[in-house]
């Protein structure tokens, strides 16, 4: 069907509807350089060095020349989270699962499921595909997720629900027993457990993968892996799904300096395992800080807790970016909230002592 003419400034051509009503997303990530960056959850000291020297000694003409290859990185991948290499996608981040996700399952007009607040990209590849969303809110008491709301509101027309867990921006989750209650109840539609914070949390839905072919789980290399440049996840499902995500994914999305740079994360787990030691230990100090200036906060599961600033939330994020501190203003989605990452005891207090000089 032909689009509805209308307006556009001359030479502007007309996109298509679905694009047309989308309102602009651009992500605050200028000019982060230089400043203590608590504002986009990422893994706050780098990447392990050992990715670092990997990538060193692996760089070379000939490495950027060709065409990457995927078949022994998969089969590394594959161990590392005990599935075999036909039950995953590589992609360019999550953003590409979600994107790959939306574009095999969802039409136009169709039924998408999500949560609000969440992370904005499900909403965006919806909206770009046409879909029809709908979005149940987490509930006002703790944010907590509403596992009973969201069972009401599926239907069997609804084709694919979008599921961060733990979620961003309200660090609350839901238990694996939750996640197969959705999964029984949707049986007709794709849904996706996002698990970029799964590291700090350590529920996930992977295990279930066998027993649900609706079910689809994503990974990241963004977050604790320290990677978010190289812009590397996982897209799991059972393989008969992953042979027509295949189908709808650009064939080189993935690029050989990541597929590297995965290669060397996965060896280094103690790396990992000390950053989440380390991290969560600085969410009690965070709490701790907190309560002792008078802030309320929300118990969060992963590297990130929205505290509550009033009407202040716009002015003390300005104020601590004048500090050399950045964090994310949420008041646009939770009335007074700021979000902010957790990264090293050294740093939470840092953060608490520059709050402390303008709250
Ligand atoms: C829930 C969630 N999923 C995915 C991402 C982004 O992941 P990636 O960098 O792998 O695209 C984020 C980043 O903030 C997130 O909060």
């Amino acid at each position: 069907m032909a689009n509805k003419r209308i307006d556009l400034p001359p030479g502007v051509l007309q996109p298509r509807e679905a694009v047309l009503k989308m309102a602009p997303y651009s992500p605050p990530t200028a000019g982060r350089a230089g400043k203590l960056r608590l504002d986009f959850n990422e893994n706050t000291v780098g990447a392990s060095p050992k990715v670092i020297e990997y990538l060193r000694q692996q760089l070379s003409e000939d490495a950027l020349a060709v065409y990457p290859e995927y078949g022994v990185i998969k089969q590394e991948l594959a161990e590392f989270f005990g599935v075999e290499p036909d039950d995953f996608i590589l992609t360019n981040g999550t953003d590409e699962a979600i994107q790959v996700l939306i574009n095999t399952y969802v039409d136009d007009g169709d039924d998408v499921l999500l949560l609000r607040p969440s992370y904005a990209m499900y909403r965006f590849y919806a909206e770009v595909a046409g879909a029809s969303v709908r979005e149940i809110p987490y509930r006002a008491q703790k944010l907590a997720f509403p596992l009973d709301e969201l069972l009401l509101a599926i239907r069997p027309t609804t084709r694919a629900i979008l599921i961060a867990n733990p979620n961003n921006p309200t660090g609350t989750g839901t238990s694996r027993a939750g996640i197969e209650r959705i999964l029984d109840k949707a049986s007709g539609a794709a849904v996706l457990i996002d698990e970029a914070y799964f590291e700090f949390c350590g529920v996930t839905a992977l295990p279930l993968l066998n027993d649900y072919p609706n079910l689809f789980v994503s990974r990241t290399f963004s977050k604790v892996y320290g990677m978010a440049a190289m812009r590397l996840g996982c897209l799991f499902s059972q393989s008969g799904n992953v042979d027509f995500l295949h189908k709808a994914q650009s064939p080189y999305s993935v690029n050989t300096l990541a597929t590297l740079a995965a290669h060397a994360a996965i060896q280094d787990r103690t790396y990992i395992e000390k950053y989440v030691t380390e991290v969560l230990a600085a969410r009690e100090l965070l709490y701790v800080g907190l309560e002792r200036l008078g802030i309320p906060y929300y118990e969060s599961k992963a590297n990130f807790v929205l505290f509550l600033a009033g009407d202040r939330s716009i002015a003390i994020r300005d104020e601590l970016r004048n500090r050399g501190v950045l964090v994310r203003d949420r008041s646009y989605e939770i009335p007074g909230c700021v979000r902010v990452t957790v990264g090293t005891r050294d740093q939470v207090r840092r953060f608490l002592a520059e709050l402390e000089q303008i709250w």
